[in-house]
C-alpha cells in the first residue's frame, strides 16, 4: 500500500475527525514530513482535508470522492480483497472489464470511473456519464452459466441497486422493465450487461456488469436531449450519502447474490418493484408500433403484453415507454 492509499483509507474511516500526522506517519513506518507532503497533494486533488497543529488532518464529512480506500469500510468482510480499480476517467468501465477479462482478472473485478468519456447505454445508445455526482462502475463475473442465463444477471442488478438503496437511505426506487431504476418518476440508474461466451461450449467466459448511477448529478450536466427523463438519487442540500457507500452496498448485494442465478429467486421481488405492470404501455418491434397492457413479467425476465388490438407478445428484451392513464 502507497502512503497516498494509507492516508485516503485512514481519513475515510475516520472521516470528520482527527487523525494525528504522528499516527499516520508512525502506521506506515514514514516521516510526518512525508504525511505532510501527500495530504498536499491529496488536497491538490480535491479532498478536502483540513490540518490543525497538535491536532492532525481531518477529512470534511461531506467529502465524497470515490476511491478503493473509501469502499472498503462499507463492504462485508468476505469481499475485501477483490480487486477494486478506480480511475478518474475512462471511455467506458464496461470497456474496461472486457479489457482486464481478456487479460485474465478474476471473477469479482471491479472498474469504477468518476467520469467517461463514452459510457456505453442499451441498445447502442450513449450513457451520459459527467463528472458530477455520478457513479459508473462495472463488475467483471465469471459464473458458471449458459448465455441464456445471462439475462438474469440484468434483472438481479437491477433488484441489488433498488435493494442498495433502499438499505442505505429512506428512498424507495422502482423498476421500470428491463433494467432502468426509476426515483420519483425520473431515471437514476442505467444497467448494462455485455456477455462474453465461448463459441464452442456456448457457456459464458466472462459478463460484464455496467451500473451507471446519478447520485448527485445536477440537471445541467446531462445533454439537453436527457433532461426530462434523467433524475439524481439526491437533490441540491438533501441528505444523502457518499457514492463510497452507495458502491459498496451495491458491490454487497450484487456479489452477495451471484450464486444464486439461474434460480430466478430474484423475480418475485423484481416483479413487485416494476411499476409498469398493469399499466398501458407503447413499443417498437420490428418497425411496428404495438400499445397493449403490460400484463406479465415471466420467470426468464421476458414481458408479456396483452395488445390493444387483440393477442398477446413476448419481449426478451427492447424497451417499453409507460403511456399517461
Ligand atoms: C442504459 O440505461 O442504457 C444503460 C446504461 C449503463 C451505463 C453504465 S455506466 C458504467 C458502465 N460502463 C458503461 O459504459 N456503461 C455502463
Amino acid at each position: 500500500m502507497t502512503v497516498k492509499q494509507y492516508i485516503v483509507e485512514q481519513l475515510e474511516a475516520h472521516k470528520g475527525e482527527y487523525v494525528s500526522g504522528e499516527e499516520l506517519a508512525a502506521g506506515m513506518g514514514v516521516s510526518r514530513a512525508a504525511i505532510w507532503k501527500t495530504v498536499q497533494s491529496l488536497q491538490e486533488e480535491g479532498y478536502e482535508i483540513h490540518s490543525m497543529p497538535r491536532r492532525g488532518y481531518c477529512l470534511a464529512v461531506d467529502s465524497d470522492i470515490l476511491s478503493r480506500e473509501g469502499i472498503l469500510p462499507f463492504l462485508d468482510d468476505k469481499w475485501k480483497e477483490i480487486p477494486i480499480w478506480v480511475h478518474d476517467r475512462l471511455d467506458s468501465t464496461n470497456q474496461e472489464a472486457k479489457r482486464l477479462a481478456a487479460e485474465g482478472a478474476p471473477h469479482g473485478t471491479v472498474i469504477i470511473a468518476r467520469s467517461q468519456t463514452a459510457g456505453r447505454g442499451r441498445l447502442g445508445r450513449q450513457f451520459a456519464s459527467p463528472q458530477a455526482g455520478g457513479l459508473y462502475m462495472s463488475i467483471l463475473l465469471r459464473p458458471r452459466m449458459t448465455a441464456s442465463m445471462a439475462v438474469d444477471v440484468t434483472t438481479l442488478a437491477a433488484v441489488s441497486v433498488c435493494r442498495a438503496i433502499e438499505n442505505r437511505t429512506r428512498k424507495e426506487p422502482k423498476i421500470k422493465w428491463v433494467n432502468d431504476i426509476f426515483l420519483d418518476g425520473k431515471k437514476v440508474c442505467g444497467i448494462l450487461t455485455e456477455a462474453v461466451s465461448d463459441v464452442e461450449t456456448g457457456m459464458i467466459d466472462s459478463l460484464v456488469l455496467g451500473i451507471g448511477v446519478n447520485v448527485t448529478t445536477p440537471p445541467e450536466a446531462f445533454p439537453e436531449e436527457v433532461r426530462k427523463v434523467a433524475g439524481s438519487l439526491f437533490g441540491p442540500g438533501e441528505q444523502k450519502i457518499s457514492k463510497n457507500e452507495l458502491t459498496g452496498e451495491i458491490l454487497n448485494e450484487v456479489l452477495g447474490h451471484v450464486d444464486t442465478l439461474g434460480s430466478h429467486q430474484h423475480m418475485e421481488e423484481y416483479r413487485r418493484r416494476c411499476f409498469i405492470l398493469g399499466k398501458s404501455v407503447r413499443f417498437h418491434k420490428e418497425e411496428q408500433v404495438y400499445t397493449g397492457i403490460a400484463k406479465e413479467i415471466l420467470e426468464d425476465g421476458a414481458l408479456l403484453v396483452t395488445l390493444d388490438k387483440g393477442g398477446e407478445i413476448r419481449l426478451q428484451s427492447g424497451e417499453v415507454s409507460v403511456r399517461p392513464d
